[in-house]
């Protein structure tokens, strides 16, 4: 439990950390090929360069549009990363991004993953259900109080097809905005009729082809988390590498099991993801060591580690991939991506590097989910 982990002194956050970042070499895995077509030869070669240290936005002065864009595909290229080689599931992969703490990483994690599988040659849903809208927010989606949101369709009945809205800078992103309406839905939801399906319901009748859909959960277990629950195959559990990384988390397993058990039985936590790690703390490796212990086979081998440019990113209504290409958390992002891809695909993922995150899941270390967790 966290309570065995002791608290370091908080080291400051520098961009030295980039040279921690989790990142694998250039793929080499014997998968099919890519989703999209790659950019043609139109593309600027004036994109600027994989530096860790730029200043800005990727593509300068232009904040929206193509060219931001084409910057992070050609440097997920230049990384040898892009999607020549990653497998496309069979079918669409929903992915529930849950824990009902604040401040874990969820809405990061949504948009990123989001963007770098879009990067990869996915096409890619973020559906934003907290009404805070951050998701929305940090993929350029507008969602003022006007804009048709995902409230319209939980609520009112609304096709997702006519709240769903193209993502500027990457292609095959899309995403499904909050509005603040959402607030008003954990309670309205209750006297409706199939209230904790209604967002399955609207997905089943989505008609566009998708690789993968990620739902950015509130912080809180009630029913618009149960909505994204009950839609979802997969729980994808984002773990702040802080004191306390595993308190309340007992909770959100459980709820898993009771959804599994009476509303959704294809469940499961299929993804575990260490956030804001911090490869000079000690405190950063217990509580790594600490979840993997718990969770094993779980945990992907990436972790994301502590980065300002992925903080950085939501105020220009960016991803960090857009953001900043080249930084090392828009690089563990990638990475964590591609494993999230093979290993849905059953190919083994090969960390190339040396990775941050403490000891890799041990195959054989296969806790129950819950067990120990408060
Ligand atoms: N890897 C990271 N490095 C630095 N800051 C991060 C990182 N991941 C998230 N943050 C920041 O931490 C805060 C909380 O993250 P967020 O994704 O909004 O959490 P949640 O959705 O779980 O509430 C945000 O300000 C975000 O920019
Ligand atoms: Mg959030």
């Amino acid at each position: 439990m966290a309570g065995s982990v002791h608290r370091e002194p908080e080291a400051e956050e520098s961009e030295s950390l980039r040279s921690d970042a989790n990142i694998a070499g250039p793929m080499t895995d014997p998968v099919p090929g890519p989703r999209t077509e790659s950019p043609g030869d139109d593309v600027s070669r004036e994109t600027p360069p994989l530096t860790d240290g730029g200043a800005g936005p990727a593509g300068g002065a232009d904040p929206v549009g193509a060219p931001v864009g084409r910057a992070a595909q050609l440097a997920v290229e230049a990384l040898g990363r892009a999607g020549a080689g990653l497998p496309r599931p069979e079918q669409t992969r929903i992915m529930v991004v849950a824990n009902q703490k604040g401040g874990v990483g969820k809405t990061t994690t949504t948009v990123n993953l989001a963007a770098s599988l879009a990067l990869h040659g996915a096409r890619v849903l973020v559906i934003d259900l907290d009404p805070q809208g951050n998701a929305s927010t940090a993929l350029g989606i507008d969602h003022h109080a006007e804009v048709p949101s995902i409230y319209d369709v939980l609520v009112e009945g609304k096709p997702l097809s006519d709240v769903v809205q193209p993502v500027p800078d990457v292609e095959g992103l899309f995403c499904a905005p909050a509005t603040i309406d959402l607030a008003g839905a954990e309670i309205e939801l209750v006297s409706l009729v199939a209230r904790e399906s209604r967002l399955q319901r609207a997905i089943q009748a989505y008609e566009q082809p998708l690789d993968y859909i990620l739902i950015d959960c509130p912080p809180s277990l009630g029913l618009l988390t149960v909505n994204a629950l009950v839609a979802g195959a997969e729980v994808l559990i984002p773990i702040q590498c802080e004191y306390y990384a595993l308190e309340g988390l007992g909770q959100l397993l459980r709820n898993v099991e009771l959804v599994r058990g009476h509303l959704n039985t294809h469940l499961h936590v299929s993804t575990i993801l260490l956030t804001m790690y911090d490869g000079r703390t000690r405190l950063a490796s217990q509580v790594a060591e600490e979840v993997r212990s718990h969770f094993g086979g779980e945990v992907l081998r990436t972790s994301i580690p502590r980065s300002v440019r992925i903080s950085e990113a939501p105020s220009y209504g960016q991803t960090v991939l857009t953001y900043d290409p080249g930084s090392s958390g828009a690089l563990s992002y990638l990475e964590a991506a591609r494993e999230i891809a093979l290993r849905g695909a059953g190919i083994h993922y090969d960390v190339h590097h040396g990775h941050q995150g403490g000891r890799p899941g041990d195959p054989n270390n296969q806790h129950s989910m819950s067990e120990g967790i408060q």
